[in-house]
């Protein structure tokens, strides 16, 4: 069974999401670890809540390469074999990258490539973009890069807020990223230099993920 460790920095609305579909069967796998960066994520204490190993590995005052190689121990000591950051707020490091070759995801809640780094959805809003979305990508070392695997587009209405679009794309990084999941658990794709092919047809609506 793939052993999930779940990235965070905060809230952890994508690995509560994530951690659904794993506790209903959707995704074939089980949640080793639930790892923040930052002891006051309330994302770590729903991992508690939920009877899942959270743990904390404060970054704060450590150098990357430090902090990463802790990291990366961490998450063997747990078996872990699929990497699923989750609003982590970290780059990561070539040796973390290394150590996790093709398997550390990412989602980030716009279309990329427009939009990378903080506040994606304001960047959007300010922008005057008619379609926003949100994206599930494989991690390289450059900030919101990699190998996409599944984006998903929303519309931006003319009276959204920050709050209003964000809270649209939100609920569509709750369902692309456990579908994504589901797709490289079963190994149905391969990767070709920035493109990720499908082996076999794969729906983007799923009835199985909530
Ligand atoms: C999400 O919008 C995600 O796309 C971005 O950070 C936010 C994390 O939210 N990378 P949550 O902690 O999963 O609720």
């Amino acid at each position: 069974m793939t052993r999930l460790g779940i990235l965070i920095s905060g809230r952890g609305s994508n690995f509560e999401a994530i951690a659904d579909n794993v506790a209903s069967g959707a995704i074939p796998a089980e949640i080793a670890v639930v790892l923040s960066n930052r002891a006051a994520a309330p994302g770590l204490d729903a991992a508690r809540r939920r009877g899942l190993p959270a743990v904390c590995i404060p970054s704060k005052g450590l150098d990357r390469e430090v902090y990463d190689r802790m990291v990366v121990e961490e998450l063997r000591r747990r078996g872990v074999d699929l990497v699923c950051l989750a609003g982590f707020m970290r780059l990561l490091s070539a040796a973390f990258i290394r150590a996790f070759p093709n398997r550390i995801l990412n989602i980030h809640p716009s279309l990329l490539p427009a939009f990378p780094g903080l506040d994606a959805q304001r960047q959007a809003l300010e922008h005057g973009v008619r379609l926003a979305g949100c994206t599930v990508h494989f991690v390289d070392e450059n900030l919101d890069s990699g190998p996409i695997l599944i984006q998903t587009a929303v519309p931006v209405l003319d009276a959204d807020t920050v709050e209003t679009l964000s809270a649209r794309i939100l609920e569509q990084e709750h369902r692309i990223y456990s579908e994504a999941l589901r797709i490289v658990i079963a190994g149905n794709y391969r990767i070709e230099g920035r493109r990720v092919v499908f082996k076999e047809a794969v729906s983007h609506q799923p009835s199985a993920i909530g």
